[in-house]
Order: structure tokens, then sequence, then C-alpha cells
């Protein structure tokens, strides 16, 4: 991704900035379960301060309201969270996108303050890309330079991923060149030898992974329910899990000693790792030892560019992270699907659109 796109060179000063986050984060009882996200969109807030923006309008989505009100998938929660994260910056929320009390709230605002609207996705307007939808959010709040830092929406065509465009210059944010930065490098020269190491239960998912990076990867290897459920390839370079941890009724529900084995044989001899799907059904302890000593394995090996991608993965990193702060990442994507598309070559509307205007 070229610099001339990145917010770091956008003219910022004494401007009201809209900003597209993607905080869908899971909340249970209220309670924000990840923040993984919200702490992710923090660079591109400070940098955006720092070069003397005005105001900075934050916009996102949550779950998939379907265009109505569900008060469950309010973002408020997460401006509370932010408020937290960023220490001395005044940061409100308002339960509407636009119109009078959104006028309101960014009259009221501290200049550098950020004010978080309510969830995109409780208008149809949104999913449905409209331009009218993303013009009334611009009218209320009255910004002239949009920032794109959703990294995980952007394989969305909607108002605030694609529309956008039509009506401001759009930059990318930091966390956007991050990601996009280093899967390129993925993509484009990886530090050889390169493996592959896929897990998770749905084949459909990963079927494109292997298409995209079987003459890239020198292996690839296949673990978790599609390895257990019986997953074969002709390619010379796949290698599927051979042995498995049973319960008592014999449901294989993690990867056996010799395949963790081979697993940890293939990561030390590797210097690029991409990493996507658990290799076992690591959410309970007892069937997550070849997920953690995979995971361990990788992030006590600075020498190895690792990448680990897909919601349920990175979120099984977060949480042994807490244990183990001493892990290191190149980069835990906060994309699930759009770093797929991203890696399987799928065109991403959301950075189509960056690309084409700027
Ligand atoms: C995600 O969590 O993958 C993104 O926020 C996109 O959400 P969506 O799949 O509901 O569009």
């Amino acid at each position: 991704m070229e610099n001339k796109f990145s917010v770091k060179d956008a003219k910022v000063r004494n401007q009201i900035v809209l900003v597209r986050t993607d905080y869908n984060v899971p909340i249970e009882n209220g309670e924000i379960v990840s923040d993984f996200r919200i702490r992710a969109s923090l660079d591109t807030i400070e940098l955006l301060r720092k070069k003397g923006a005005k105001r900075i309008i934050l916009i996102s989505h949550l779950g998939r309201p379907e265009g109505k009100k569900v008060k469950d998938l309010s973002l408020r929660p997460v401006a509370l969270r932010l408020a937290e994260l960023l220490q001395g910056v005044p940061v409100d929320f308002v339960d509407d996108v636009s119109g009078p009390d959104v006028e309101e709230a960014v009259e009221s605002m501290k200049k550098g303050g950020v004010l978080l609207l309510e969830n995109l996705r409780f208008y149809p307007g949104e999913e449905k890309n409209s331009e009218d939808f993303i013009r009334e959010i611009i009218d209320s709040t009255g910004a002239s330079v949009f920032v794109q830092d959703g990294f995980a929406v952007i394989h969305r065509a909607h108002a605030s991923t694609s529309a956008v465009s039509k009506q401001l210059p759009v930059f990318a944010g930091l966390l956007l060149e991050k990601e996009i930065s280093c899967l390129e490098k993925l993509l484009k020269s990886p530090k050889k030898p390169f493996m592959l190491m896929l897990g998770g239960a749905k084949v459909e998912d990963k079927s494109p992974l292997i298409d995209a990076f079987k003459d890239k990867a020198d292996s690839i290897c296949v673990g978790g329910k599609i390895a257990a459920d019986g997953f074969t390839s002709s390619l010379e370079n796949v290698y599927v899990a051979e042995d498995f941890d049973e319960d008592s009724s014999g449901n294989k529900l993690d990867c056996g000693p010799l395949s963790t084995h081979h697993f940890i044989e293939t990561l030390k001899s590797s210097k690029t790792v991409l990493w996507n799907g658990l290799l076992g059904k690591a959410e309970d302890p007892a069937y997550a030892t070849s997920s953690t000593i995979f995971l361990k394995t990788l992030g006590e090996s600075p020498e190895i560019t690792s990448v680990i991608c897909g919601g349920d993965t990175t979120g099984f990193a977060e949480e042994q992270m807490k244990e183990h702060p001493d892990l290191k990442f190149s980069l835990l994507s906060t994309g699930g699907g759009a770093a797929l598309e991203f890696l399987c070559g799928k065109p991403l509307p959301g950075l189509d659109v960056i690309e084409e205007k700027s």
C-alpha cells in the first residue's frame, strides 16, 4: 500500500475527521469480552489528535441487526471502553448517526475530542451502500476528511466503506495500512521457507486458501476439525494430521502428538508462518494442547515472520497472551473474512475506493 494514500499525509489540522473503525467486538451481558479491535484503533486516533484534527467522529457496526435498533447491539459499551483506553481524551457517545442529537453532540465537542456514533447497521442505508445515508452522517457531523481504518470490514461494499468515497477524500488509517502491507508481503515476497498452517471446521473456507498458496507455500499443514473429518489432498506439499486425541465417545477433538510434532518441526524450519484456524476444540482446555504448543512455539520464534488471522485463532492467541505476555507475533490480524478474502485475491470494495480516489 503506497504512502500517498495514508492518513499520515492527510491534511487534517482543524478539520472534522470521520473515521470508520471496526468495533464489531464480542459483548456478553453488556460486557466487552475482547477489546482487541478497540485497542487496535488507538494509533490512528492518537495520530489524528497529534496532527491537530479539530474533532474525531468514529463510526462502526456491531453484529448484524439488519437495519433495526437492537438494544444489545448498541455501541455505547465500546465508547466507555474507549474512554478508559484513551485516558485524558474526552470521548462521547450519541445514540444516533445523524440529525439534531448528533449535530448538538458535535457542536459541544472539545478540540481533539472523540465522538462515537451509534451502530451503523441499525439503519438499512448502511448495508444498501446508500449515498444518501452516508451524506446525512457527513452533513450532521460536518466531516471534511474520511479515514478508513476498519480493516475487518473492507470486504463489504457498504455506505461506510464504499459510497462514502463519492463524498469525501478517503485515506487509509494506520491499522488498515499495517494489515494490508503485512498481508501483501506474504503474497508477494514471503521469506522462505513459507509454512501455511490451517485448522478450523469448514473445508469450504480453507480450500480457497490452499488454492491461493499451493505454489507459494513450501509446506501446508492441516489440523483441526477438517483434518479430523478426513480431509485429503493430492498435493505433495500438504500434510494432514495423522493422529488425534479423542473423547470417550471416539470424537477426534485435538491433533495428537505425532501430528503436533510434525507441525512444530515444520514451523521451526520455516521463516514465514501464516496460521488460520484452531488445531483442535481449543475452547475446551482438554483439547487445546496442539494449538497451545503451536502458538507458543511461534510466539517464541522472533526470527520467523508470523501472521495469525481468523476470529477464533486470533481470539485464542489473545487469551493465551494474557497469561504469556512475552509471546510476540508479526501480525495478529483484526480481520476474519477480510483477511481471508484479501489473501485469496478477492476484490475488497473498501480498499479499492482508497486506491481509486486518492
Ligand atoms: C467481522 O467481524 O468479520 C467484521 O466486522 C465483518 O462483519 P460481518 O461479517 O457481519 O460483515
